[in-house]
This record gives structure tokens, C-alpha cells and sequence, in this order.
């Protein structure tokens, strides 16, 4: 069968990227059609100034939309990384695999670097480990498939070249996966600046929809979406990257594609009502279960903790394996 797994990091609220670059996926289909895990990576939100009492608050809320949208522990594994040792014991043979110069070249530490180098603070060592970390909670698994949103291929690409550059090293220990991405809406932009990524940790809100935001605030964050010059709605990402994100965004609610979409609406202000009521409408389920599961965070911990115990049996003879091929000793 085949064997998923994928992640979200506590560093912020989930967004509508987030929903619809991976965690609906995860829910819709992937569960249903392997054996998937999904984690709560939590060591991932430590590589950035953090709040340790906002990232244990953070973790659950993530934990319980997961559960919210859908993902059935009966399914699949769901937990927290944190909970299981075997990803931090893997990352340190990924940075034994890796190299200096791989690790910088990546898009994500090079532009978080710098900014963070901007605002004058320092950067932490593990935002430049962080992928060493990220193939190990996937190689742990022997994953094949990794769905995840278009800004995360760079990392899976570099998953794949470790893997395999270990099993050429070492002798075969790795299944070497793959990334899947969305068709549509694989990278949902920020509404107030749709040349960036929506992020959940961008200090500005205005362009980011939440999952937990009520519908008024929805309302008001897509009808205020920054839109391009000229009337004609088009779909070109280039010359009107605004348009084009609300064309993805309602194509992807209601399942359409977006090129066809385009033909429909003679204004933006229609194209941003419709996307409106179609995102309130995706959205109102996930709002309402997640206050129901919020309720009850002792089912929430229990899930989280048959999680952990399914994910560290299913990890635990694939690190080892790794360990020994490395050349460590074995314990005994
Ligand atoms: P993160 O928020 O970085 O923990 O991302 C969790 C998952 O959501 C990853 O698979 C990301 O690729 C995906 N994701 C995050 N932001 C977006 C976005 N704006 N559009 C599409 N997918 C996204
Ligand atoms: N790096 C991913 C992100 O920022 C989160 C992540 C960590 C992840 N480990 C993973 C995603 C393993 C997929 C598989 O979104």
C-alpha cells in the first residue's frame, strides 16, 4: 500500500493555503487511498524567534483542524513530532548525508535569512538544517508520496537526493517519494500582495484568510483583495497576479478551472463575491467541527498520543536500520 505522509508546522494559524495546497487533500483523498500519516512537525516552529507557550497553544489548534477537516484517526496516524524521537535521531544522519553548500542553496532558508538578518535578529542553526529534519520525518516512514503546496518541492527534491545518495552509500535503506501537489490553488497568494506566498506567519493579516476567521472577516478580506489594473477578468498570473489568485482560490472551492472561470465574470467585483460565499461555504464545516473538537481536548490528546505510539512503531525499524548501515553500533 502505498504510504503518505506530510506535515503542518505550529508557527501560526492554518490558512487557506494551507487547506488547499495540503491539509483538504490529506483529508479527501489521501487518507482513503494509503496508509498516511499526518504530523503536527512542531520541531519546525522552533528555527524562528518562537514563543514556547504560542507554539504548545499553536500545536493543538493545528492538531484539532486537522481532526476538523476531516482526517479520521481511524484512517490514518495523526501526531506531533515532537512525540516521537526517531525524527530527531534520523535528522542527525540527514546532516551526515547532506552538505553545507545543498542546505544554503535553499530558497527557503536563503530568504528567511535574510530577512531575518533585516530586522536585525539573529538566525538559528536549525532554520539551515530544518530540510535535514524534514527528510527525515519523511524517510523515517518510507514514504512514497509527500502531498504538499508548491513551496515545499525544493525540500522533497532535496529528500529524494539524500535518499538516494545514502542507499548508494550504505546499501539500500531508503524508499526514495515523491512530492504531489494540488491541480489547482498549489499556491494560494496573499490577497493584499499576490506576488508572495499567503503565509502564516506574515506579520501582515489583511491578506491572509484563516480557517478559524468568521465569515464577516472572510467577507471583508476577499472583497478588499488587491485586484489589477484594467476590468477584464483575465487568467494570467504574470500580468494579473491578483485576479488570477481569486480565479484559483474559487476554482479550486468549487472544483472548476480557473482559465474557464475567467470567461464567466464581467467584473471583479463579482469574481470577489463569488469567491467570497464559495470560501465562507468551504470553510463553515472546518469552523463548526473545530469548535465542537476544541470543547473535548481530552479526545484530542488521546488521538495525538495512539498517534505517536503507531508512528514510533512504523519509524523505529527504519532509523535503526539507517543507524546500523551508517556504521553505528548496534545497542545490543
Ligand atoms: P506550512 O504552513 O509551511 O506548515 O505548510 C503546510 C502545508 O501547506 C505545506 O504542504 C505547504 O506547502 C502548504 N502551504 C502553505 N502555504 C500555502 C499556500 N499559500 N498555498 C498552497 N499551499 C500552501
Ligand atoms: N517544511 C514543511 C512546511 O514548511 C513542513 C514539513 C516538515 C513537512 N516536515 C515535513 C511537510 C514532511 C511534508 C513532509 O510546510
Amino acid at each position: 500500500m502505498t504510504r503518505i505522509f506530510s506535515g503542518v508546522k505550529p508557527t501560526g494559524h492554518l490558512t487557506l493555503g494551507n487547506y488547499l495546497g495540503a491539509v483538504r487533500r490529506w483529508a479527501g483523498t489521501d487518507q482513503h487511498r494509503a496508509d498516511a500519516l499526518f504530523c503536527v512537525v512542531d520541531l519546525h516552529a522552533l528555527t524562528v524567534e518562537h514563543d514556547p507557550a504560542r507554539v504548545r497553544r499553536l500545536s493543538r489548534q493545528a492538531a484539532t483542524l486537522l481532526l476538523a477537516a476531516g482526517i479520521d484517526p481511524a484512517l490514518c496516524t495523526v501526531f506531533v513530532q515532537s512525540h516521537v524521537d526517531e525524527h530527531a535521531r534520523l535528522s542527525y544522519v540527514m546532516e551526515c548525508t547532506a552538505t553545507d553548500g545543498e542546505l544554503r542553496r535553499m530558497i527557503q532558508y536563503k530568504e528567511k535569512s535574510a530577512r531575518a538578518r533585516a530586522a536585525g535578529e539573529s538566525v538559528r542553526l536549525s532554520l539551515l538544517t530544518y530540510p535535514a529534519l524534514m527528510a527525515a520525518d519523511i524517510l523515517a516512514y518510507g514514504t512514497d508520496e509527500v502531498p504538499v503546496g508548491d513551496d515545499q518541492t525544493q525540500h522533497v527534491e532535496l529528500t529524494r537526493d539524500l535518499a538516494v545518495r545514502f542507499n548508494q552509500r550504505y546499501g539500500h535503506t531508503f524508499v526514495v517519494p515523491k512530492a504531489t501537489r494540488p491541480e489547482v490553488a498549489a499556491r494560494v497568494m496573499d490577497l493584499q500582495e499576490p506576488t508572495s506566498k499567503m503565509g502564516k506567519s506574515h506579520a501582515a493579516t489583511a491578506g491572509i484568510v484563516y480557517l478559524l476567521d468568521e465569515p464577516e472577516v472572510v467577507r471583508k478580506k476577499i472583497m478588499r483583495a488587491v485586484t489589477d489594473s484594467g476590468r477584464e477578468v483575465e487568467y494570467d498570473r504574470e500580468e494579473k497576479p491578483g485576479v488570477a489568485n481569486l480565479l484559483d482560490v474559487l476554482a479550486a472551492c468549487e472544483g472548476g478551472n480557473p482559465e474557464e472561470l475567467a470567461g464567466v465574470y464581467e467584473s471583479y467585483g463579482a469574481l470577489k463575491k463569488d469567491t467570497a460565499e464559495a470560501v465562507v461555504e468551504l470553510l463553515r464545516p472546518v469552523r463548526e467541527r473545530h469548535a465542537e473538537l476544541a470543547a473535548d481536548p481530552g479526545y484530542v490528546d488521546q488521538v495525538l498520543k495512539e498517534g505517536a505510539e503507531r508512528a514510533r512503531g512504523m519509524a523505529r525499524p527504519t532509523v535503526d536500520a539507517a543507524y546500523r548501515a551508517i556504521g553505528l553500533l548496534p545497542a545490543g
